[in-house]
């Protein structure tokens, strides 16, 4: 019964992640949050970068560059790694998001 008690809580989140997926506050949360804060600061984590101010434009032509290589600084791996496993209309979210911050 616990067995099956942890099962089902398993699905239940994945199938609320799911949900998300393309609302990009909560995918900001999830996936940038951590090394990026909320956007207005430089961290070390983050690259020293700030994310807040730039545009919409600016920002998915970033990381469509991070995942096509053809744009990118010395951390640039690290940024690679992270948009490697979004999906173009997660970028699209995520674009819009940050570019109204
Ligand atoms: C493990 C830490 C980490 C996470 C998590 C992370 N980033 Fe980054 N991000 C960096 C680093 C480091 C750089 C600088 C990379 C470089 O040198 O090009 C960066 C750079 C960027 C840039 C380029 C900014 C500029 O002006 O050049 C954007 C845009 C960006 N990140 C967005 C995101 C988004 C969106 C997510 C979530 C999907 C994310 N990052 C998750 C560490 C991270």
């Amino acid at each position: 019964m616990k067995k099956l008690l942890a099962v089902l809580t398993i699905v239940c989140c994945f199938g609320v992640t799911a949900a998300f997926a393309a609302d990009g506050g909560a995918l900001y949360q999830k996936r940038c949050a951590n090394c990026h804060r909320d956007g207005s600061e430089s961290s070390k984590a983050g690259g020293d970068v700030v994310l807040k101010g730039q545009s919409v434009q600016e920002i998915e032509m970033k990381l469509t560059g991070y995942k096509d290589g053809t744009y990118g600084g010395a951390k640039k791996k690290t940024m690679e790694r992270m948009v490697g496993k979004l999906s173009p209309d997660e970028i699209k979210a995520l674009a819009g998001y940050i570019g109204s911050l």
